[in-house]
C-alpha cells in the first residue's frame, strides 16, 4: 500500500515521434490540490489522460488510489472524476439530464443519481438553469456543469484539466471557490493550468512541466522564490530618478534594480504594502511617476528563471516541425 494517492513513475508517452511525456514522475498525498503548471503542448492533458486510464503509458507506471492504471483501469475509474479542458457535456440534453446520466455511468441507482444531481447542481449554482438545454448555456456555465458532472459520483480523486482556461473572470472565481470547497470536503484534486496565479491560489504543491519533462516542483512560495517573488515597478521622469532611487532604497533596504533600456526601477515586494509605502513617500516628495505597479511573477518568469527560455506554446504543428528538424 502506498500513502500517495497519485504516484507516477517515469512515465513516457509517445505519439509517433512526438514525446508528449518524457519520463514524468510525481507523487502526492491525499487531501490536497496538486497543480500541474505548464504552457500549451507541455503534456498536461496527456498525463491526465494516462491517469484517467484513457491512454496507456508507452513505458513507466502510475497508480491512482493505490491501483495501477494500466493493470486495472476499471477499478481506477470507480475512484476518479474527470473534467476535461473542453466541456464534455451533451448540448441537446438539459443540465440536469447531463449530470444524472453521468451519475448513472458511475453506477449510482436512479434515485441516488437524482439526489446527487440536485446536490451538485445546487452547489454549483445551476439549479435555475437545470432544465434548459445545455446549448443555451454560456461557456462558463458549461464548464461549471462539466465540473458538476465530474463530482456527481463522489470521486476520491478529481482530475481537472485547465478548469478555468478561456472563461470569464467571474466564473473563474466561482470555480476557484468550488474547488476549494471540494478539497475542504476531503476530495483530492489534480488540476492543470497555464496560470501561475491559479496554481498559487489553489495548489498546496505545484509541478512545472515543459515539453514532457517536469522541470521544477515545490510550493508556490518555493517557485516564486526561484524567480524572486513580486516586485514594485515604476517609471519616472529622468530628472526624478536620483530622488526616487533614494526612496526605493529606504523602503527596500537595498539598491533598486534599474532597467537600463527604459529607466524602469524595481524593488522586491513582500505584499501590496510595499507598493503603498513607495506611493506614500513619492507623495511626500511630490513626485508623480509615469507608471507604478505591483507586478507578480508569472509562469513566464518561472520558465525564464528555470530554463533560461520563455514558455513557448508548443502546439502540434509547431512541435512536430521542431522535432522533425532535429
Ligand atoms: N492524440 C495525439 N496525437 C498526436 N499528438 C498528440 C496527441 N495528444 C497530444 N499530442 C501531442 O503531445 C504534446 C503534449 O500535448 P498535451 O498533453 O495536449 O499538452 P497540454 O495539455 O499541456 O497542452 C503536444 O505536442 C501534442 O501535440
Ligand atoms: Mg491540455
Amino acid at each position: 500500500m502506498t500513502k500517495n494517492i497519485v504516484d507516477v513513475n517515469n512515465v513516457v508517452r509517445t505519439f509517433g515521434d512526438v514525446k508528449a511525456l518524457d519520463g514524468v514522475s510525481l507523487r502526492f498525498e491525499p487531501g490536497i490540490i496538486y497543480g500541474l503548471l505548464g504552457p500549451n503542448g507541455a503534456g498536461k492533458t496527456t498525463l491526465i489522460r494516462v491517469l484517467a486510464t484513457l491512454l496507456k503509458p508507452t513505458s513507466g507506471s502510475a497508480t491512482v488510489a493505490g491501483i495501477d492504471v494500466a493493470a486495472d483501469p476499471v477499478a481506477v475509474r470507480t475512484k476518479i472524476g474527470l473534467a476535461g479542458q473542453f466541456a464534455a457535456v451533451d448540448a441537446y440534453l438539459t443540465g440536469r439530464e447531463n449530470v444524472e446520466m453521468v451519475g448513472r455511468l458511475y453506477n449510482l441507482s436512479k434515485h441516488e443519481a437524482k439526489r446527487r444531481t440536485e446536490e451538485v447542481l445546487e452547489r454549483i449554482d445551476l439549479i435555475d438553469a437545470a432544465d434548459r438545454q445545455v446549448k443555451t448555456y454560456s461557456g462558463g456555465m458549461r464548464r461549471r456543469l462539466d465540473l458538476a458532472a465530474s463530482m456527481v459520483g463522489r470521486p476520491e480523486v478529481l482530475f481537472l484539466d485547465e478548469p478555468t482556461t478561456g472563461i470569464d473572470p467571474r466564473s473563474r472565481l466561482d470555480i476557484w471557490s468550488l474547488i476549494e470547497d471540494l478539497v475542504a470536503g476531503g476530495t483530492t484534486i489534480l488540476l492543470t493550468t497555464q496560470y501561475l496565479d491559479e496554481a498559487d491560489q489553489l495548489a498546496a504543491r505545484i509541478g512545472v512541466i515543459d515539453r514532457g519533462i517536469m522541470i521544477a516542483e515545490g510550493t508556490a512560495d518555493e517557485l516564486k522564490d526561484m524567480v524572486g517573488g513580486s516586485v514594485v515597478q515604476l517609471t519616472v521622469r529622468a530628472d526624478d530618478r536620483g530622488a526616487v532611487a533614494d526612496i526605493l532604497r529606504s523602503v527596500a533596504g537595498d539598491d533598486p534594480k534599474v532597467d537600463d533600456s527604459n529607466g524602469r526601477m524595481s524593488i522586491p515586494a513582500t505584499s501590496a504594502r510595499t507598493l503603498l509605502a513607495v506611493a506614500g513617500k513619492l507623495e511626500e516628495a511630490a513626485i508623480t511617476p509615469d507608471d507604478i505597479g505591483l507586478r507578480k511573477p508569472t509562469l513566464d518568469d518561472v520558465f525564464l528563471s528555470i530554463t533560461g527560455h520563455v514558455a513557448e506554446n508548443t502546439e502540434p504543428e509547431k512541435k512536430r516541425a521542431a522535432r522533425s528538424g532535429r
